[in-house]
């Protein structure tokens, strides 16, 4: 089965009302490559007014979200509610919230377990600070992060890796197509210890600097089934990635 491409824009903590609203209304009003699955993710806070602004055809994502129903939990969204928005998708693990907030590849794997039994897509980030890639393990620290995630999710179908080199995120210092690639092909044979089907089936973004110019080139790579966009996805030019096949 083909691997549909996948681009997300994970907008992180930026935007106004204002400015979200032209960001919808630049999606909106584009023609988009209809053999590309798009996902947007604003702040929570904003989440309502896109999937209320935004097309058809065109997914929301949370930034976030909790592993545990309806209740007492300050500060946090649950799956149900993002269910109840029509928000279909959360990026859990990313590496700003795995440094900046601490959150260990075992709390990651339990958020990501809940919200796709629960039925919410997830886009599972990984990736390797410069310091470990300076010391030759990123192979090891993916698989690391890899193997938390396996040991508690059973169903892959609604989990799309996202493979962000933290030293590539926001620098401007993309990773270059063979280092994506290689990193993306070690993904793909670690998958093969769960399964045919899920080695075959499950989309690998990169994310880290990615932007219009260099994403036609990075997209022609075997094992880069998309991308995981930040800064740029905040600009027009989103629309250039989001149309990088064409
Ligand atoms: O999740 C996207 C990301 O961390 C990459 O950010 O700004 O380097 O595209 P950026």
């Amino acid at each position: 089965m083909a691997r549909k491409f996948f681009v997300g824009g994970n907008f992180k903590m930026n935007g106004s009302i204002s400015s979200i609203k032209e960001i919808v209304k630049n999606l909106n009003e584009a023609a988009l490559d209809a053999e590309v699955e798009t996902v947007v993710a604003p702040p929570a806070l904003y989440l309502q007014l896109v999937r209320d602004s935004l097309r058809s055809g065109i997914e929301v994502a949370a930034q976030n979200v909790w592993d545990k129903p309806n209740g007492a939990y300050t500060g946090e969204i649950s799956v149900e509610q993002l269910k109840d928005s029509k928000v279909t998708w959360a990026i859990l693990g990313h590496s700003e919230r795995r440094t900046i907030l601490k959150e260990s590849d075992e709390v990651v794997a339990s958020k990501t377990k809940y919200a796709t039994d629960n039925g919410l897509g997830v886009i599972w980030c990984c990736g390797e600070s410069l310091e470990e890639r300076e010391a030759g393990k990123t192979i090891e620290v993916v698989s690391r992060q890899l193997e938390a995630l396996k040991a508690k999710v059973s169903d892959w179908s609604r989990i799309v890796i996202a493979y962000e080199p933290i030293w590539a995120i926001g620098t401007g210092k993309v990773a270059t197509t063979e280092q994506a690639q290689e990193v993306h092909k070690a993904i793909r044979d670690w998958l093969k210890g769960v399964s045919v089907k899920v080695t075959e089936e499950t989309r690998i973004l990169y994310g880290g600097s990615v932007n219009e110019k260099n994403c036609g080139e990075l997209s022609k790579q075997p094992d880069i089934d998309g991308f995981l966009v930040g800064g740029a996805s905040l600009k027009p030019a989103f629309v250039d990635i989001i149309n990088c096949r064409k």
